[in-house]
């Protein structure tokens, strides 16, 4: 972090990865402190309330990918000047480096999560509710919530981890 310069590039393209992971952040809780209760009040049904929340779901999923392809983009931009040399990242050379890697590596673990979640779960609730088959629904959505609840998870590590890495010696 020594070598930390104030050149006003840094600073757009550390608003911009700020400002995608805000989006990103906060769409995915809106999602589940808003949009799910929400859904229990207007839809008619747990079939109906299903396709509903599967249609903004899927409405999300369109710009989380983007959002997402900006975050890695302009982190990478961020290690740049963060770290003295882009290979320290790997090197575990100093505390920055090493919560940087670890950050990364959460990363990873929440991109793969996210689409491994998305492809295989989320098509799979939605034919569910549309065959109107509760028993399988109960089941597959029981499992979804663990996974849904551990993308949170990984995002808040993620945040603090990027506090951690502003606090860095
Ligand atoms: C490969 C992916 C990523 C890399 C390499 C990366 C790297 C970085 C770096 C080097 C900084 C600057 C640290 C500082 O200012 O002290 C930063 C800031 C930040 N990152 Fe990331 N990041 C990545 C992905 C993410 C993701 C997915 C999120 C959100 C879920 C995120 C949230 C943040 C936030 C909120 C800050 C601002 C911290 C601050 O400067 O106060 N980053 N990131």
């Amino acid at each position: 972090m020594g070598n930390t310069k104030l050149s006003l590039l840094n600073i757009a393209i550390l608003w911009v990865h700020l400002f995608a992971a805000v989006l990103f952040v906060g769409g995915s809780f809106f999602m589940w402190l808003v949009v799910m209760p929400a859904s229990r009040v207007f839809a008619k049904g747990e079939s109906e309330r299903t396709q509903i929340i599967g249609k903004i779901a899927k409405e999300f999923g369109k710009i989380t990918s983007p959002i997402l392809a900006i975050l890695v983009l302009t982190g990478i931009y961020n290690a740049t000047w963060y770290l003295p040399s882009f290979g320290d990242l790997f090197s575990f050379k100093s505390y920055g480096a090493t919560v940087l890697f670890v950050k990364v590596v959460l990363v990873v673990i929440l991109i793969i999560l996210i689409y491994a979640h998305g492809a295989y779960y989320g098509r799979k609730i939605v034919r569910l509710a549309r065959e109107k088959d509760f028993e399988g629904l109960r089941a597959v959505r029981r499992k979804s919530r663990i996974l849904s609840f551990a993308n949170l998870a990984l995002m808040i590590a993620i945040l603090i981890l990027a506090v951690v890495l502003q606090m860095s010696p």
